[in-house]
């Protein structure tokens, strides 16, 4: 991919540190063909100094905020104005918090406020400090405002923690960067997906479940309509943000997904089952909570309807893609899936062991057609979808090419 050729980048660095990183992060979209610039956050060059980045960018850098003319001729307006893309590496809790705010008390998060350039955060932190619930609101506001959120990733900490809090890799951060430049290859296509899991009620009170975190098809819809398509997203209960510029319908129980898939399909061209929908309901929920009076209980259930199949069978059916969740034999049963429920294509994902998807960041797919299998090795679930996006839209234009020819 070369998607940087001459793209103008403003690289952000704040205090943290990651910052290093930011060296070779700098060095990676130069050597993409980028156009640099770096702006440092004082904190940030008690990590790094600026003469690495200068050299590296080829380019002066840029700290301070009121003296525009000894800052290179390039004051906030400028670097505003300049940027195609800005990218904050690593994002501290601290700058995360004034850009929720909209607070601009220094050149970065100024020059951000002062700019329409797409902006993508990659985050590092300790892990505590990533989970607390004021860093969680402040990222939720920001996605609600567009702004892209790579990462962080999980593992050992500098701090010797070990827990989620890491800056993605540089590599990788590149790579959400190029998938930005790509065209609109979704432009003018509508696509349906479900997410998350189904809840189905035993009482007021109960009911059954399952440990999908929604992530995967909330990190699809947001690639779909980074690709130019208009996105419906049917969700079951999460803790996600939709996707900005997603339309979300939130549903509880499988009978609802099923009903609001089938009211919102007539006009589309993509079909991806993500959710984990139960797959039997009980027979009866109970209108009062149950009551522990006996020592054992049976419940029966019944099956729900399977809304991956009922819409390959539709007439007109829209290219459909399935998940496969599963914890052994991944790609036959995978391909069994693919022809039992007629659709288009499958992604097999393993559920079980150290590799497990469900509740993780994480993913890694097998993608099956009737023309083979194409992996898609472990990495952010915001970038697989981003990958899987690409491959749907790939096969999904191969096809209507040929119905139409
Ligand atoms: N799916 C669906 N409706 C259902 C069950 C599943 O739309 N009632 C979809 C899921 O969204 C996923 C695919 O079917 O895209 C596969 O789901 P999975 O649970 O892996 O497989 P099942 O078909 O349920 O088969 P099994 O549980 O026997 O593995």
């Amino acid at each position: 991919m070369t998607e940087l050729k001459g793209k103008k980048i403003l690289l952000g660095i704040t205090g943290g540190i990651a910052a290093y990183k930011s060296a070779v992060l700098c060095r990676e979209l130069k050597r993409l063909g980028a156009d640099v610039r770096v702006i440092m956050t004082t904190a940030a060059t008690r990590f790094i100094t600026p003469l690495t980045l200068q050299a590296l960018s080829n380019q002066p850098v840029h700290n301070d905020l009121f003296e525009a003319e000894s800052d290179h001729g390039m004051g906030h307006i400028e670097l505003a104005r300049w940027a195609e893309q800005i990218v904050i590496a690593p994002a501290s809790a601290n700058t995360i918090a004034k850009l929720a705010c909209g607070q601009a008390d220094n050149l970065l998060v100024t020059t951000v406020l002062a700019s329409h350039a797409p902006l993508y955060l990659a985050p590092a932190m300790n892990h505590a400090m990533w989970r607390h619930p004021a860093t969680q609101a402040n990222v939720e506001l920001l996605i609600s405002h567009g702004v892209k959120i790579v990462g962080p990733d999980a593992g050992e900490q500098a701090c010797g923690e070990v827990g989620t809090g890491r800056m993605l890799e540089p590599g990788e951060i590149a790579e959400h960067l190029q998938q930005q430049f790509q065209h609109n290859f979704l432009a003018e296509k509508q696509v349906v997906i479900t997410a998350g899991p189904t809840w189905e009620a035993l009482d007021p009170v109960r009911g059954l479940s399952n440990r999908s975190s929604g992530k995967m098809g909330y990190a699809l819809a947001s690639a779909c309509k980074d690709a130019g398509a208009t996105v419906k997203l049917i969700s079951g209960p999460t803790a996600l943000h939709p996707p900005y510029g997603v339309e979300c319908i939130n549903i509880t129980s499988a009978q609802q997904m099923a009903d609001a898939v089938m009211a919102n399909i007539s006009k589309c061209d993509i079909f991806i089952g993500v959710a984990a929908v139960a797959d039997y309901r009980p027979v009866n929920s109970e209108k009062q909570k149950i009551k522990k009076n006996q020592e054992t209980v049976t419940i029966e259930m019944v099956r729900n309807p399977d809304i991956l199949a009922m819409v390959a069978a539709l007439d007109n059916a829209p290219f459909t893609v399935g998940f496969a969740a599963e914890t052994e034999n991944i790609t036959s049963n995978a391909q069994q899936k693919l022809t039992a429920k007629g659709v288009d294509m499958i992604a097999a994902n393993p559920v079980s062991g150290d590799n497990s998807a469900f509740n993780s960041e994480f993913n890694e797919l097998s993608l099956i057609d009737r023309n083979g299998i194409t992996h898609l090795s472990r990495c952010s679930k915001i970038l697989l979808a981003q990958r899987m996006t690409k491959e749907i839209a790939r096969r999904y234009h191969e096809t209507y090419s040929t119905k139409d020819s």
